[in-house]
């Protein structure tokens, strides 16, 4: 029987169907889906770190209120994500607790540090700018409550990406020699980084081919890199800024710029707990929680009392 249940399932993301929560689906398919949709989750919460650094320190109370605004909706990101991942029947407390024990992935990108103000526009660039590229084929993904909750994340990321390109433009065309450099060395430690957040390359990618073929993943990992990079490219003339990779040309037969080796090793490493930041970041967050007991404590406790109430 499951069989044929599973041959309905694949006709069914043969016909570009979308799967709902009470819908069959492999145990393999739910799997693949927790582990994705909740890394992605933890990602969006840890991402509010890193920039959440200069939220005293932004420069004008313009970009204070952008700064702001980004950062709480990268927490309202991760909040849709956390409910999405719920549907499939794993509880966020579950979640937070791989989280907070180090068992959970997160985006390699969030364990390096923000050294300076220019940091900030360079995340809105090219993180956000490589989030919005990975992301956008997920409004497709066959799962449809992640699929619903991208639309509105992307919609919110192509702001996040242009409010950083706009302040970096600020900085490279009314700047101080002293404020471009800063905008180029920023370049020179988020480009390299930037391109591993779409993973490893296709043939060491061991979850890619399944993820494929259920429409969780629209494109490889390659495919989204190299987007992004021909796209980079141009912003990058724009602005005015170099990309530290003397590799890196159009290759007209391709139809795409060549770009240098990737240090894979690094991102091993960083993905593995030992990048620059991975310790910092992880005990932000313990502490968030820790720090967040008593609230969670008092809001049962109202429950508790709200229903002991009502039975009265
Ligand atoms: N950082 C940390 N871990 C990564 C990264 C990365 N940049 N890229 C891949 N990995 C992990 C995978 O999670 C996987 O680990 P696991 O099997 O233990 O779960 C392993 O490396 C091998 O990679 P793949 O087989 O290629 O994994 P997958 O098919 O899941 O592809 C990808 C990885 C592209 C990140 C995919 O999960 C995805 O599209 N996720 C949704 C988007 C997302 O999470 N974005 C977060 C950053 S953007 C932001 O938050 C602003």
């Amino acid at each position: 029987e499951d069989a044929e249940r599973m041959a309905r399932f694949d006709a069914r993301i043969d016909a570009g169907e979308y799967i709902e929560p009470k819908d069959w689906m492999p145990a393999h398919y739910r799997k693949t889906l927790v582990r994705q949709i909740s890394q992605h989750a933890h990602s969006e919460i840890v991402g509010m770190l890193p920039e959440g650094n200069w939220i005293t320190r932004a420069p004008t109370l313009k970009r204070k209120a952008i700064l702001l605004a980004k950062v709480q909706d990268e927490a309202g990101h991760g909040l849709y994500l956390y409910s999405a991942a719920e549907t499939l029947g794993v509880s966020r407390d579950a979640m937070l607790d791989a989280l907070h024990t180090g068992a959970a992935k997160y985006s390699s990108i969030f364990n390096y540090p923000t050294l300076s103000w220019a940091d900030v526009g360079v995340i809105g660039w090219l993180v956000d700018g490589a989030a919005i590229m990975n992301q956008v084929p997920i409004c497709r993904c066959s799962y449809a409550p992640y699929a619903r909750a991208m639309i509105r994340v992307c919609r919110e990321e192509s702001f996040h990406q242009r409010q950083g390109f706009e302040s970096l433009l600020t900085m490279m065309t009314d700047g101080t020699p002293a404020q471009r450099a800063m905008v180029q060395d920023a370049v020179d430690r988020w480009w390299w980084p930037s391109l591993m957040m779409f993973g490893p390359p296709d043939d060491q990618s061991p979850n890619s081919a399944q993820s494929m073929r259920w429409g969780i993943k629209r494109n490889s990992n390659d495919e989204l890199r190299q987007k992004f990079v021909d796209a980079a490219v141009e912003q990058a003339n724009v602005l005015g800024v170099a990309l530290p990779d003397p590799a890196l040309r159009w290759n007209a037969a391709r139809g795409h710029h060549d770009f240098g080796a990737i240090d894979w090793s690094e991102f091993w490493r960083v993905v593995g707990g030992d990048g620059p930041c991975n310790r910092e970041r992880l005990r932000a967050r313990v502490q968030a929680w820790e720090d967040g007991a008593w609230v969670r404590d008092a809001a049962l406790a109202y429950a508790r009392r709200q229903d002991a109430a009502h039975e009265a």
